[in-house]
């Protein structure tokens, strides 16, 4: 196979949902098509559950799992599917922003009961700001939940998006009868438990066809007619171009749990989903196709052994095909390396590989010399763009406990951030750490791993602050006017950009209009460009 059909067969999406919506359950029965795994539960534990809160083996069980399970990647029809998982937890959103950066595409699940919920916005918010083409599966349709003309108009209030249709369900809960395939015109009658690989699908070229009403009764046959028909009034034709620019949403529904109507997605995203995409550098636009190798980190993970502080830096390939023991740039460093040992994510298993291609994820071991957003190229000297930094949303300030041990803090702060764990911001007088965070979990995490690998003594103290926002400003004098005012609310992040600490929403709004030439960021791109 040519390097270019290596490239065109490949389709490296993310998978998102609100937590518990069935994401988990989703993935799973995605892999069991794609004979990734042979049985249910393999990776049924990869995410902690909502009570979780400081249970330390969760969190160390969290990492273990999610490592192995990061990157799932099988062949199916043709294609080489990799999914890059998520992490479930809402305390883990700023890791999922990031990964979002590495998929060329999406699938959201939803739960038909809940609907669109606070979780599903954030993350959608981010698909919208590089318009990442969104399929969504509403799921549990085995349940009693929403009219489903009811959850497409939530989905396109809510998530900014237009929908199609490509699928309709026939009733709800103890009445789903199954599902009605618009796009091929067919009937899958719904079955508890599916084990079956394959799904049995009546053809119904003519929705009129009398032999409906036998199959699914009367009322639900004379309903789907009707539904249908209200569909093409109301939505567009399905249009491929609106949804590989992010502008349509095409939309199943199933119940993941039954194995149903997974088949159909996994069908149609093969099909219409987008091959591996180029990316925006410093410098100029990446495409797949070029033949020299390029690729960003947009992971990082510690290992799970204290005692061996190697990390794996998980690589997004742009471009180019990636070669084990060849020579690249780590651009930031200025420096060549190679590796001795890349490795690719199946399922549970890591696997050496020797070479991949745009659009696959491969695992390189790191002894400290990556940070989130390191771009690696054959030579170039770019730097990959566009890793966002969200505004944290809980601050604490890191205090040391032990002056004697403020070296392993300092270092384990240090590399806790290039993993991209929190955020940390200095103010000063005093060099005061304070560490900004999207979820109360992390700080656990942070404490637990500086104590315990890093040998650090330090404690938190909570923060009142509700936002930190990036100051950019063209009126010098107003923004030096601004930081005199301020002072106790200015800090520094990691690469010495100003940060504005917002106590309350207030404050924020009366500092927006007193200073109206000074731009207040919330999200900033993880800008690389401190040489060492
Ligand atoms: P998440 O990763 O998005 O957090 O969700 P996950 O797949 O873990 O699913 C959350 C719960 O919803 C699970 O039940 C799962 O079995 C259930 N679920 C998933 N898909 C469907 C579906 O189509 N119909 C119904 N009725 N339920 C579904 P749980 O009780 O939390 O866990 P478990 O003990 O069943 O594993």
């Amino acid at each position: 196979m040519s390097d270019k059909e290596e490239v065109a067969k490949r389709r490296t999406f993310g998978i998102i949902s609100h937590p518990d919506a069935g994401k988990t359950t989703l993935t799973e029965k995605l892999l069991l098509f794609g004979g990734a795994i042979q049985t249910a539960g393999a990776v049924k534990n990869n995410k902690i559950k909502k009570t979780a809160t400081s249970d330390f083996m969760e969190i160390e069980k969290q990492r273990g799992i999610s490592v192995a399970t990061s990157v799932m990647a099988f062949e199916y029809g043709g294609k080489q599917v990799n999914i890059l998982d998520t992490p479930g937890h809402k305390d883990f959103a700023e890791d999922t922003y990031r990964t979002l950066t590495a998929v060329d595409s999406v699938i959201l699940v939803i739960d038909c009961a809940n609907g669109v919920e606070s979780q599903t916005e954030k993350l959608m918010e981010v698909c919208r700001m590089r318009d990442t083409p969104v399929i969504v599966f509403i799921n549990k349709m085995d349940r009693y939940g929403k009219d489903p003309f009811d959850l497409l108009d939530e989905i396109e209030t809510k998530l900014n998006i237009k929908v199609r249709p490509l699928a309709w369900p026939i009733g709800m809960g103890d009445e789903f009868k199954g599902v009605y395939n618009i796009y091929d015109k067919n009937l899958n009658l719904f079955q508890a438990n599916k084990t079956k690989i394959s799904e049995d699908v009546l053809s119904f070229d003519d929705i009129n066809d009398p032999s409906l009403n036998t199959i699914v009764g009367d009322k639900f046959a004379n309903e789907l007619r009707e539904e249908l028909e209200l569909i093409d009034g109301v939505y567009d034709d399905f249009d491929q171009s609106r949804y590989l620019s992010g502008e349509v949403a095409p939309v199943f529904f199933g119940s993941a749990v039954n194995n149903f109507g997974v088949k159909e997605l996994l069908d149609t995203f093969i099909r219409i989903s987008p091959s591996p995409k180029g990316r925006q550098t410093d410098q100029r636009f990446v495409e797949p196709s070029e033949s020299k190798f390029s690729g960003f980190v947009f992971k990082i993970h510690a290992n799970l052994d204290p005692n061996h502080r190697d990390r794996i830096a998980f690589l997004r390939i742009v471009s180019g095909k990636f070669e084990r023991n060849t020579f690249y740039k780590h651009v930031r460093h200025d420096k060549k390396i190679k590796f001795p040992n890349p490795t690719s994510f199946m399922a549970r298993d890591k696997s050496l590989i020797d070479e991949a291609f745009p659009g696959d994820v491969i695992g390189l071991y790191d002894t400290g010399t990556f940070k989130i957003g390191d771009t690696l190229t054959a030579g170039e000297d770019m730097t990959f763009t566009g890793i966002p930094s969200f505004s944290p949303e809980i601050f604490q300030e890191l205090q040391n406990n032990d002056p004697m041990k403020s070296k392993q803090l300092d270092k384990g702060i240090r590399q806790l951030m290039d993993e991209g764990v929190a955020q940390l911001f200095i103010q000063e007088p005093g060099s005061r750490k304070i560490v900004g965070t999207v979820g109360q979990l992390q700080f656990d995490v942070i404490l637990h791993r500086l104590t315990h690998e890093y040998g650090a003594s330090c404690s938190f103290t909570p923060l009142g602050y509700h936002k930190a926002c990036w100051l950019t400003s063209t009126n010098q004098d107003q923004l030096k006017d601004f930081l005199r005012a301020k002072t106790g609310n200015i800090a520094k992040d990691k690469d010495d950009n100003l940060v504005f600490l917002a106590e309350t929403p207030f404050l924020l709004q009366m500092a927006e209009r007193d200073y109206p030439e000074i731009k207040f960021h919330k999200t900033s791109e993880f800008k690389v460009l401190d040489k060492p």
